[in-house]
């Protein structure tokens, strides 16, 4: 580890995310969409994702708020964050993606008033814990001024008891990392102090275990992340209930979380759900313990108006106006959807076992369709037309819907399925000319990770990248195949058949012609493709 002479005075003059940029990146947490359904579970009239008026605060260079006004062109986005840099950044970028339902501006979350306007959504994401207690208060004075009467709010922060862990790799990387000026050799220096205590401590110990998760997590972070992590000056975090009472005193409650199964305890063993009943009063009392419980390092806070009615004994109602999106994949390939018994289908998130033809039907199809939603009374005739003969119906077809939503609401609760409130924005099948968005065609020209209409980021390998820069609705299956030949001559794109490289001649445009027939439907599949 080498050491400069220079000590560092203070912090670094100016603005540091200036200086180093944040990585700006979509939130899929922070969708509209999200905060839209789940508001609407807990009994809100959220407005229409389609038609809304979004505030992003501190919204960096755009990556979070730009694809989604490209997604949603009838809704308007602001975006106000203090780095000029960034706010210079997002702007090019909008203009670049031709979006005129975008507003970027150099703000002060101090300077947020009136003239702002009023809000359906407000996204706050990695700010509040990063920022002193007056700019705080002054998000939560934000949700109470420029939300409007049936609007929703979601602020992400630091919480504790995890940051009490996760402090220590802080203090450590910023105790050693101040003496330094220059920021890239901080960075470097915060991240060789890691490694040295890290390889140091003793490795039976639970402390050089917990040392070992942290440094292994910040291994694939870029160093915006760790810069403004771990050595920024200011990093607040607080107890869930403290930020309800705080929030409470600008007349804001707290509404959900937008990981809706961390609020819930059924997923817990009987004996500790009995515990918490007893201790949870109510269900500030219980989320903080199950925090307690988890060693909860981070939250993402749905806020609304205190005078909004909620609804926490849950209905199926709004689930009939929404739309269905499973990856759930049956586990058994000759699966009867006819039949009595269990069915088991799993994703990344768990799994969930069906007995009835009707739940499994539906599973089945949505897992067909994925990543496509289904609009929810679809949902019920598709299912009715699969696990069963003849037509429905009416009084057998109201059974089917109130079983078929209670179903569904409780693997969204479990978090195995999503609901959304719009149809999903991006095609399944591939046209005569497929086009990608025009986000994912820019980003795709300058690194390899794009943004997916499912709001996340997909990375690309060098000939998916150069087909989505490529599909801008005007080329053809020949073109594309072409134009991917035109690449591999010119060695930008590599083609192997059987681990040896083609370059040239009749193989080459036959491979890549296969390529394409395998490769358009993958970016499909990754909802890439547009209308
Ligand atoms: C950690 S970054 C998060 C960026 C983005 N929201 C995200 O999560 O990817 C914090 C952002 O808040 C902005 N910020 C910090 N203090 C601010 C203030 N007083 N007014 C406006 N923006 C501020 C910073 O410039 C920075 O872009």
């Amino acid at each position: 580890m080498s050491q400069s002479a220079t000590h560092l005075a203070g912090q670094p003059a100016g603005n540091s995310y200036d200086d180093v940029p944040y990585p700006s990146n979509p939130i899929d947490k922070s969708h509209p969409d999200r905060l839209h359904c789940i508001a609407a579970i807990f009994g809100m009239r959220p407005a229409p994702v389609d038609r809304c008026r979004v505030l992003e605060i501190g919204c960096a260079g755009g990556g979070n708020l730009l694809p989604m006004a490209e997604a949603l062109p009838d809704s308007q986005f602001v975006g106000i964050d203090l780095s000029s840099r960034q706010i210079e950044q997002a702007k090019t970028t909008a203009r670049t993606l031709d979006l005129s339902n975008v507003e970027l501006q150099e703000m002060n979350i101090l300077d947020v008033d009136e003239r702002l306007g009023k809000f359906d959504y407000v996204i706050c994401h990695g700010v509040f814990s990063w920022v002193r207690r007056q700019l705080q208060d002054k998000l939560f004075s934000i949700c109470a001024e420029n939300l409007r009467p049936q609007g929703v709010a979601m602020i992400s922060y630091n919480t504790y008891p995890g940051w009490r862990m996760r402090g220590i790799v802080r203090d450590m990387m910023s105790y050693h990392a101040q003496q330094f000026s220059d920021l890239k050799q901080r960075i470097e220096q915060a991240k060789a102090m890691l490694s040295f205590i890290v390889e140091a401590a003793s490795k039976d110990e639970p402390y050089g275990q917990f040392l070992r998760s942290e440094a292994k997590m910040l291994e694939g972070k870029p160093d915006g992340y760790l810069f403004h992590e771990h050595l920024e000056e200011t990093n607040e975090p607080l107890y869930f209930h403290d930020f309800v009472s705080r929030a409470a005193q600008f007349r804001v409650q707290y509404l959900a979380d937008t990981s809706i199964s961390s609020m819930l305890t059924k997923h817990l063993p009987p004996e500790v759900r009995g515990t918490l009943k007893i201790l949870g009063t109510d269900q500030i009392k219980t989320e903080q313990y199950l925090d307690f419980l988890r060693n909860r390092m981070f939250r993402h806070t749905l806020l609304c108006h205190a005078d909004v009615t909620l609804n926490r004994k849950l209905t199926i109602q709004p689930v009939l106006d929404l739309f269905v999106a499973s990856n759930l994949a049956p586990q058994d390939k000759d699966l009867d959807l006819r039949s009595v018994g269990p069915a088991v289908f799993k994703n990344a998130g768990g799994m969930v076992t069906s007995h009835e033809p009707l739940g499994k039907a539906a599973f089945w199809h949505l897992h067909r369709i994925w990543p496509r939603a289904e609009r929810f009374p679809e949902l019920v005739k598709e299912a009715q037309r699969l696990a069963r003969s003849g037509e429905p119906d009416p009084e057998q077809t109201a059974t089917d819907t109130d079983q078929l939503a209670a179903a569904m609401l409780d693997c969204f609760l479990g978090e195995h399925l999503e609901l959304h409130s719009l149809p999903s924005p991006f095609v399944s099948e591939i046209s005569e000319r497929p086009v990608a968005s025009r986000s994912a065609r820019l980003q795709a020209a300058q690194s390899p990770i794009v943004t997916n209409r499912r709001h996340e980021l997909v990375a690309l390998d060098d000939v998916n990248r150069q087909l989505v820069r490529y599909l801008d609705g005007t080329h053809g299956r020949g073109d594309l195949v072409s134009h991917l030949t035109r690449l591999a001559r010119d060695g930008q794109v590599r083609v192997e058949i059987n681990n040896r490289p083609v370059a040239d001649g009749e193989k080459l445009r036959e491979a890549l012609a296969n390529t394409v027939d395998v490769c358009l439907p993958r970016l499909a599949q990754c909802a890439l493709l547009v209308n």
